[in-house]
């Protein structure tokens, strides 16, 4: 067995954070193409290893799962972002909260909530008129988060509230650029973008602050909960009492913390953690979906004509739904190619590029070992991208999304939602989302994109670079 996987060579500094920092994406994917399935490198003081063969991939994620973790970075900024939320917490915090978090995300809830996710693009989409032109990341991500805080929060969120959490993210996603100076300096040390990152935190903690007051006292109120009846209808978990109790997130965590099963620390946390994780990803997607449908106009009409039956099939079904008479649920589940776009977005722009894992022994990857503390990151975006897996792999084709073709490949060719105990717990919320939002906007408009070559900036999450305009036409 060969010790050390290859690697690129770093600067005695910073190792190979600068190269990484300067393009993430373009580093990754070179360093795939040049030294193979492990490829080793330094990050700051930590060794990284990257891994890009699927094998190894459902090894980490899910054959092995139990000898990993999310890596502990030196640096604390997640955990007084995330702290022990569902998405960085491990061992019994982790299982506990998931555990409490399951019954909101049944599949029968997320079901329930398809009025709530039309009622709020409706709202939205009267404000767009013919002509205009939109920063549709933007206009999408105040969409998500309204339908985020709605559906699992059983709360709104104010005009204002929206636009604070929006202006936030900037600064919160700044600092987790890849920056290999942050290395050598301590968190505590007051440079601007330290205490701007500070602040954010501050500000969104008197957003949810603000949601919480406001829904105390209401937590056995089946009437709060957006998914009615069917939602109610929902088993909760052990020591939540029968009856018809209100399975919204936050309902759910209120009343663990009524049963002191969870500190005020825990609701924080889990509350930011689901309204981040729960609006940006979703928001990216729909982004990338709407840019590539802008340049590839024959998969746009096959959209806009199954969005306008399934928006047909609603108001025809029952014309009381919403206001315009649907779609619903079971209505989107017939959009197949539109699930292929949104399976091929998704693949050639995955909102969360790579996935972090830390292993708590030495293990073998590969034919390496790979040491007890290294980090390891699984790449969708390069995975998504090898030609290995994909032909002609730059190439925006809905059609390898038939089920013959996706039968073809490895299951880790394909990661969007992660795999495995920590897969994302809002994959179907955000599918269901994605389509009943993509069925409102293309049966009435046609988005044009009006910026510049798209180009994307790694943070937590991957973003566009710049506005993304769009001008509507309507159809
Ligand atoms: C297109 C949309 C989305 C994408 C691409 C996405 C992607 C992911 C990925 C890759 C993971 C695994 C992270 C890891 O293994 O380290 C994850 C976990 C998670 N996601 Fe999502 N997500 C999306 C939507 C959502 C939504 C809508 C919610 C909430 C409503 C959500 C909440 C979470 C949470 C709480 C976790 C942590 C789960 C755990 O560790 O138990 N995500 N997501």
């Amino acid at each position: 067995m060969s010790v050390t996987p290859p690697g690129p060579i770093g600067d005695p500094l910073f190792g190979n954070g600068r190269q990484f920092a300067d393009d993430p994406f373009s580093f990754m994917r070179a360093c795939a193409d040049s030294y193979g399935d492990v490829v080793r490198f330094d990050l700051g003081p930590r060794e990284t290893y990257l891994l890009t063969n699927p094998a190894d991939i459902e090894r980490v994620l899910v054959a092995d799962a139990e000898q990993y973790r999310k890596p502990q970075f030196g640096d604390d900024a997640m955990d007084t972002l995330l702290g022990d939320g569902l998405l960085m917490s491990e061992g019994e915090t982790w299982q506990r909260q998931r555990k409490l978090a399951n019954p909101s995300f049944h599949n029968r809830r997320i079901g329930a909530l398809d009025e709530t996710m039309v009622g709020h693009t409706e709202s939205q989409l009267a404000d767009w008129n013919d002509g205009d032109v939109v920063d549709i990341q933007l206009e999408v991500a105040r969409l998500t988060v309204k339908i985020i805080v709605s559906a699992m929060f059983g709360a709104d969120i104010t005009d204002e509230e929206v636009k604070t959490v929006q202006e936030k993210l900037e600064p919160l996603g700044a600092r987790f650029e890849p920056d290999p100076r942050r290395f050598l300096i301590p968190n505590w040390v007051p440079t601007r973008e330290n205490r701007e990152f500070d602040a954010a935190i501050d500000t969104l903690e008197s957003v949810i602050d603000g949601i919480v007051d406001r829904r105390r006292g209401t937590e056995r109120d089946p009437s709060v909960d957006p998914a009615g009846p069917e939602g109610v209808a929902v088993r909760g978990p052990a020591g939540d009492g029968d009856g018809d109790l209100p399975m919204d997130l936050l309902s759910v965590l209120l009343r663990a913390r009524d049963r002191d099963e969870q500190t005020d620390e825990n609701l924080r946390d889990e509350l930011v953690t689901m309204l981040l994780a729960g609006h940006d990803t979703t928001a990216l997607a729909l982004t990338y979906t709407f840019y590539l449908l802008s340049n590839h106009p024959e998969a746009r009409e096959r959209v806009a004509s199954e969005a306008e039956a399934a928006v047909d099939g609603g108001r025809a079904a029952d014309e009381s739904t919403t206001a315009d008479g649907g779609p619903s649920a079971s209505d989107v589940r017939d959009m197949e190619f539109t699930e292929r776009v949104l399976n091929e977005s998704m693949r050639l722009y995955p909102p969360v590029y790579t996935l972090f894992r830390e292993p708590k022994l030495d293990v073998k990857l590969g034919g390496y070992r790979i040491p007890e503390g290294s980090a390891l990151m699984l790449s969708q975006w390069v995975v998504h991208r090898s030609p290995r897996w994909y032909d002609d792999p730059e190439t925006f084709d809905p059609s390898r999304w038939t089920p013959e073709r996706r039968s073809q490949r490895p299951r880790f060719a394909y990661f969007p939602f992660g795999g495995g105990p920590r897969h994302c717990i809002g994959k179907a919320f955000s599918l269901l989302e994605a389509k009943l939002i993509l069925a409102k906007v293309c049966s009435q408009y046609d988005l044009e994109y009006e910026g510049p070559d798209l180009s994307l900036r790694g943070s937590l999450t991957m973003h566009p670079d710049h506005p993304v305009p769009m001008r509507i036409r309507e159809r």
